[in-house]
């Protein structure tokens, strides 16, 4: 398996990262997860553009154009043959001498990208929907930033895979005490009543590149959606419910705790048939140019 790190793409085995680099000690660095398919990185210059942004707001060297980082990708899934799976990019802001939480100008950057093999995601959730759990969002004040500081969300998920389920719905407490759902463990929702969508605004929460596609196809069939806080005992009176990530692309949810769904509701079968033509289309367009790209390589 070859990986790629700050200009060279060698065998992973032979890649060296100093103990002392900073994704390491401080969990100061950025990620993200594209979904390969037919060995295109779908939306790849969506997550550039979200990584480019983060990595300005810390002030994380990052150089790389959105065509560097699509030149090294391809190159990688070609060399790796792996057409469909997973794109890794993690940034960290690069190494120290010594541990020190200072941020200096001589911080060059650490830019790695992987090729891992699609994680093990049951047919059937697509088919039969998820259960989630509810679990207390114990994160920090940055979740609108990707970064690699996760361990509130593996907490979250393994709740979640504990009991069985998929992933954990997240609440916080407002300023009255009432809890609202910020977003799953390593996903966004949508919940649906009466014909209409909430799902959370962009409030500590990641701006995900599918809630993004998600929003815009419901703007296209007309669909009505709310961007809004969504409080916990809505839960109970939705009538859909789905996920919304890179790997779950949109994936129906039957039940959270004890409260369930019917999981062939209209609009959730709508968009899950729209984002897989997307999908295709993204395909189609993307494929040409890589295939183009192949030949140069
Ligand atoms: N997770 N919210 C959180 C907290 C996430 O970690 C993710 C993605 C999403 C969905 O975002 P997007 O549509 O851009 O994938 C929302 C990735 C897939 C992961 O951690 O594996």
């Amino acid at each position: 398996m070859y990986c790629y790190l700050d200009g060279t793409i060698k065998d992973k085995d032979q890649m060296n990262i100093r103990i002392e680099n900073r994704g390491f000690t401080f969990a100061d660095g950025l990620f993200e997860v594209i979904r390969i398919i037919e060995g295109v990185p779908l939306f790849l210059a969506d997550h550039h553009k979200r990584m480019k942004e983060s990595a300005d707001f810390f002030k994380i060297p990052f150089s790389y154009t959105v065509d560097d980082c699509y030149q090294q990708s391809i190159e990688l899934i070609k060399k790796n043959q792996l057409y469909d799976g997973e794109l890794y990019w993690e940034l960290t802001r690069g190494d120290d001498e010594f541990r020190e939480h200072g941020f200096h100008q001589e911080h060059k950057g650490t830019f790695a990208i992987l090729t891992i093999p699609l994680r093990h995601i049951n047919q059937e959730n697509w088919e039969k929907g998820v259960f989630l759990t509810l679990y207390p969002d114990l994160r920090h004040q940055l979740c609108e930033h990707k970064t690699i500081n996760l361990l509130a969300n593996c907490m979250a998920k393994n709740f979640a895979y504990a009991q069985k389920g998929y992933d954990s719905m997240m609440f916080r407490k407002d300023e009255k005490a009432r809890k609202y759902i910020t977003e799953g463990g390593s996903s966004t929702y949508f919940l649906i009543k009466d014909g209409v969508i909430a799902t959370p605004q962009i409030d500590n929460i990641l701006p995900g590149i599918t809630r993004k596609k998600v929003i815009s196809l419901c703007k296209n069939l007309q669909i009505p959606v709310i961007q809004r806080r969504v409080y916990l005992n809505e839960i109970k009176h939705a009538q859909e419910i789905f996920l919304a990530s890179t790997v779950s692309k949109v994936m129906p949810v039957k039940a959270v705790g004890e409260h369930e769904y019917p999981v062939d509701g209209k609009i959730t079968r709508t968009l899950m048939k729209e984002f897989g033509e997307l999908i295709e289309i993204e395909i189609k367009e993307k494929g040409e140019l890589s295939n183009d790209n192949i030949q140069t390589i």
